[in-house]
């Protein structure tokens, strides 16, 4: 159910749960001071209790409210990405977060996101806490529809459009002296570079305590089988690959957009997963001939992600 801007100010207001737009996905939002409507998130989502979610915050200025000390070059980030895809992890003044939304870590996630009808939100509301507007384990929402589908009809969404990027932000975690990444996102690791005069490590995978709660668990989803394949060109069953491309012998081709373009392919990639559920389709293959790089590298993770939980 669409809901004016008003209308989502005022439920969130309330201790409502809002469906929101972001220049990445769509969040499911509620104020950072309604603790009944955080509980009620992990609840609609399905989400395990031990995943931390993120505040979103209007302005960086409001940092302050939950550290007294700033973390070292939280404030270059902020400066270079913020507003925008980046949300920043780093040890927090324990009292002024709800212990829920930090799933009792010391720690917690900040972003400040890019898109005008959020800010605006954001600047009625205060603090909001938003994880993607999706069912736990699924493919992200990137505009109304897909809320919908995972919510119901009746659940109230503010419609901003088609997000911008279509995928998740990229978090960075304040480990000792350095920061690493432990999501990869919507900014690409080398764009840290010259902000930060290092590469940040990436440490994403392999261990059963990770940086990021999130990673622990199932993501990114559809019910459809994926199959990553070099040979997609070849295939014979249903593919998902580029525009520029020919799939003579495939029995039907999901197009993720120009395959020199990363941007189309985040964009198009989890409305494309979510196409295949919603047509039933049991298993695809997907054209993974792209560069290792970039923002590539954040679709080829979301990609293995979404298909390893089907092995
Ligand atoms: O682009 C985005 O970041 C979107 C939009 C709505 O802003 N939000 C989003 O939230 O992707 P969610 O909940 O789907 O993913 C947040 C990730 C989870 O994997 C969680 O474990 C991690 O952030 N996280 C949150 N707080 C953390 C903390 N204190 N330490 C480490 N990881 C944390
Ligand atoms: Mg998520």
């Amino acid at each position: 159910m669409r809901i004016s801007f008003d209308e989502a100010c005022r439920r969130l207001k309330v201790g409502d749960v809002v469906g929101i737009p972001t220049e990445t996905v769509y969040g499911l939002a509620a104020a950072l001071n309604q603790e009944a409507a955080i509980e009620k998130i992990f609840s609609l989502k399905g989400r395990p209790p031990k995943n931390p979610l993120i505040i979103h915050l209007p302005h960086p200025n409001d940092l302050h409210h939950f550290a007294s000390e700033l973390t070292y070059d939280v404030e270059k980030l902020a400066k270079a990405f913020w507003p925008g895809p980046l949300t920043l992890v780093f040890p927090i003044d324990k009292q002024t977060i709800p212990e829920r939304a930090r799933a009792g870590l010391p720690t917690a996630a900040f972003r400040i996101p890019n898109h005008p009808l959020t800010l605006k939100v954001l600047e009625s509301t205060g603090p909001l806490v938003m994880p993607s507007a999706n069912l736990s384990g699924r493919p992200s929402a990137t505009n109304p529809e897909h809320v919908e589908t995972d919510f119901g009809l009746d659940f109230p969404v503010l419609d901003g459009g088609t997000c911008k990027h279509g995928l998740e932000s990229t978090i960075l975690y304040f480990a000792e002296d350095h920061w690493q990444i432990i999501r990869l996102g919507a900014i690409p690791a080398e764009s840290f570079e010259p902000i930060l005069g290092y590469l940040p490590d990436v440490s994403i995978n392999g261990s059963t305590t990770p940086l990021c709660p999130g990673q622990l668990y199932k993501h990114y989803s559809p019910k459809a089988r994926l199959i990553l394949n070099k040979n997609a060109v070849n295939s014979s069953e249903i593919v998902i690959g580029f525009s520029n491309r020919t799939y003579p012998l495939a029995k039907r081709v999901f197009v993720l957009g120009h395959s020199s373009s990363p941007e189309q392919a985040a964009a198009n990639l989890y409305s494309v997963l979510r196409q295949l559920d919603s047509e039933g389709i049991e298993e695809a293959n997907i054209d993974i001939v792209i560069p290792q790089n970039g923002l590539w590298n954040t679709i080829l993770e979301r990609l293995s992600k979404a298909a390893a939980s089907h092995k």
